[in-house]
């Protein structure tokens, strides 16, 4: 790890935190996590980040590399990104991780709202060790899929689409390939590599037959999501069942669907498709984040991006918030949280 040499203040190291969480995998079922141990001087003492289920928490890690460092973390305070675990999950709770270095003050930027992980300020109290909650947006950033996630009891869903200008979703044929260009499509490939999984209906399995894969530059990248196949058609010998990292939800209620994606422990899912599964996402209000991608192609027939929701009057639509637009070659990415879905 590299050492920041200059003495930080708190937030300076609450900056530093967050930039270290950034290291860790956005997919999976814990949280970006980082964490800086400063001296009294401001001095820091060890640094480290979580690199997914499993591994060390980041609190462990930078007591971890303070002790290759020769660095003394007694009396030390600790900045962090997340509050601290008060439970024993993969790994141990680092409320006693820190307790046990002899870490005398904390600092978190997000309170943990999980069922058995939170508390942990209140137990580093009653160790008379003093846990602050202090906001920080970077952090907040870094963790709001997963905290949408962790507070609704349920994955954080995007739903993703191609569309035309005239919202056509396939010609009337039924083909959809290529709506958009290559940067549109592997910025989508980009974001299948940040998600645990990735959803279609069988509509979409039987006439596209996708792969379904995290495609980043054109290959396979390191993290595969989970496949998901959602209704009871036969979809068989299609290439989303090539291997065992594919699963059928047999249901056409979209909230059986994020049952058994959390059961397996997904926390954030993109749905692409097609437009009936899409529409039943939305119109059950369990859409967080549109991502659309917008092509400057008019087909004039063919199928909507989404079918009736139950709307009748513009007073009851649904409107993006927090909308960000990238341009992608001949085509444009609108990102678009959901009223319904914060
Ligand atoms: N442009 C894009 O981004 C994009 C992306 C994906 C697909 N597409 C296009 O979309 C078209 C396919 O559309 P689609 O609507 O048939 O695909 P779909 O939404 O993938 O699949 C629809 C099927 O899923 C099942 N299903 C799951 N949940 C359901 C629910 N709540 N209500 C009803 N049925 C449900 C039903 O099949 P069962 O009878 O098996 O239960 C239904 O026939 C293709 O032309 C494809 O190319 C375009």
């Amino acid at each position: 790890m590299t050492a920041a040499r200059a003495p930080l203040s708190v937030a300076g190291a609450m900056d530093r935190a967050v930039a270290l969480a950034a290291n860790g995998p956005a997919y999976g079922p814990n949280p970006r996590v980082g964490c800086v141990l400063l001296d009294s001087a401001g001095a820091v003492l060890g640094e480290g980040w979580h690199r997914g289920a499993g591994t060390a928490h980041a609190e462990v890690a930078a007591i971890a590399d303070a002790r290759t460092r020769g660095a003394d973390v007694r009396g030390g305070t600790a900045v962090v990104t997340l509050e601290p675990c008060a439970h024993t999950g993969r790994t141990g709770p680092c409320v006693d991780a820190l307790t046990e270095a002899g870490i005398a003050a904390v600092t978190y930027a997000v309170a943990d709202p999980g069922d058995s992980s939170s508390g942990g300020a209140a137990v580093l109290a009653t160790r008379g060790i003093p846990a602050m909650l202090t906001a920080h947006a970077g952090a907040s950033a870094l963790t709001h899929r997963w905290l949408t996630a962790m507070r609704r009891g349920r994955p954080y869903v995007i739903a993703k689409w191609a569309a035309t200008l005239d919202g056509r979703m396939a010609a009337a044929d039924g083909t959809s390939v290529w709506i958009t260009g290559p940067e549109a499509r592997d910025h989508a490939h980009g974001i299948r590599a940040e998600v645990d999984a990735i959803a279609v209906g069988t509509g979409t399995v039987l006439v596209d037959d996708p792969r379904l894969s995290a495609r980043p530059g054109g290959e396979d990248g390191p993290h595969q999501p989970l496949r998901v196949v959602i209704g009871h058609r036969d979809t068989s010998g299609r290439r989303v069942w090539r291997d065992s990292h594919a699963v059928s939800v047999p249901s056409h209620d979209p909230r059986d669907v994020l049952a058994a994606l959390w059961e397996r422990e997904v926390r954030s899912l993109v749905v692409e498709g097609g437009p009936t599964v899409l529409s039943a996402f939305l119109r059950e209000g369990l859409v967080d984040e549109v991502h659309a991608y917008i092509a400057p192609v008019l087909l004039g027939a063919g199928p909507s991006v989404v079918d009736d929701l139950g709307i009748g009057t513009m007073a009851d639509a649904l409107r993006g918030q927090h909308v960000n637009l990238q341009p992608l070659g001949a085509d444009t990415l609108i990102v678009a949280h959901l009223s319904r879905g914060i």
